[in-house]
């Protein structure tokens, strides 16, 4: 059960997480203790039951969970992305510059980007890196970033909705994406905004994906996870990105609409492959994964190997030696292209 510890001070609301025993803090001036009292709504709040998750819809379905009612336009958009032969996908996250700038394997994009595009089934990016740094004769489908306005330096949740639709109609995007910071300090400016892009992307028929948890103190446990996955999908997203955790059925069980993994931190491949073989095993319809991939020592071998996994039910061992082949082939075709070019000297 959730319990709502009163009073409440007035400078902030605190929600009291029983199970994970943490705390998420939410600033707010407003909301003393006599208001909060008043929320009959939350007095009833039990904790969600346990849910058996599928990401498989029924026979003849459209083939994207939640989605079966939305119109041509967006199911093709979305088809794009989460393919209809495997009803999984790969996103490769390459936005991370947006708030921290040329990060480690990012700093140069189009070395970065060349030789994983053939593998990616997404790529999410900013407009500006999709005009500088991605051929326009690419034919991978682009989710495309559209909040900012934070950074490294500064408040993380201080972000907001920054490119026009009319944009992303111009770059021919499959996607919008904007990051959402329930509990955290500009929780409700990030919400309103995502309203908005959300009516904005109904407008035009280009589904949204929520970008959930991302933020420094963000308690990333199945109730978090699965209060902001909720959230979002009951604000209108089409699709969610969230983190791994223990107990991760309750956050896909509960969320009506395809959750795909972010990666997170770079960690030994093994344990990458490991958790995107769990992720999807326990509903998720695949990962949009970026340092696990682009930071490792075979970029080409890991996105390879996390194909097998999400697509092909490829065991994470298994997959590992996809990686390892990858990165001794591409070892020893350096040796040979480095040898070549000495010979010509
Ligand atoms: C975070 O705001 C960005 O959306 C990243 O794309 C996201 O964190 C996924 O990348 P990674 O797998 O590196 O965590």
């Amino acid at each position: 059960m959730i319990g709502i510890p009163l009073p409440v001070v007035n400078v902030e609301q605190k929600l009291w997480l029983t199970a994970s025993k943490a705390f998420v803090t939410i600033p707010c001036s407003s909301l003393g203790g006599e208001v909060q009292e008043k929320m009959a709504d939350v007095e009833g709040l039990t904790e969600a039951r346990q849910v058996t998750v599928s990401s498989s819809p029924a026979p003849g379905q459209f083939h994207i969970k939640g989605c079966a009612h939305l119109d041509w336009g967006m199911k093709n958009r979305l088809s794009r992305i989460i393919k209809p032969d495997t009803g999984r996908t790969v996103m490769l996250a390459v936005d991370h510059g947006y708030f921290q700038g040329p990060t480690s394997g990012l700093e140069v994009m189009e070395e970065t980007l060349a030789p994983l595009i053939p593998y990616a089934d997404c790529l999410m990016l900013t407009r500006g890196i999709l005009r500088s740094s991605v051929p326009p004769g690419s034919q991978v489908p682009i989710v495309l970033r559209v909040s900012g306005g934070n950074s490294i330096l500064s408040e993380l949740s201080n972000e907001t909705w920054n490119v026009s639709v009319e944009d992303c109609i111009r770059l021919n995007v499959a996607g919008m994406a904007m990051s959402i910071y329930v509990g955290a300090p500009h929780e409700h400016q990030t919400l309103a905004a995502f309203s908005d892009l959300i009516d904005a992307g109904y407008d035009a028929g280009i589904p949204i994906l929520a970008v959930t948890a991302v933020g420094r103190d963000m308690v990333r446990d199945a109730r978090y996870l699965a209060l902001a996955s909720r959230m979002a999908a009951e604000m209108g997203a089409n699709f969610v990105k969230t983190y791994y955790c223990e107990d991760f059925p309750r956050v896909t069980g509960t969320c009506p609409v395809p959750i795909v993994m972010a990666g997170g931190k770079k960690i030994p491949e093994l344990e990458a492959l490991t958790m995107a073989y769990k992720a999807v095993t326990e509903g998720a319809v695949g990962v949009d994964m970026g340092r696990n991939i682009f930071q490792s020592d075979s970029p080409v071998g890991m996105i390879k190997a996390v194909r097998a996994v999400v697509h092909y039910q490829e065991k994470p061992e298994s997959a590992l030696k996809i990686y390892k082949d990858e990165k001794k082939s591409s070892g020893i075709n350096n040796k040979k292209r480095a040898v070549t070019t000495s010979k010509k000297k």
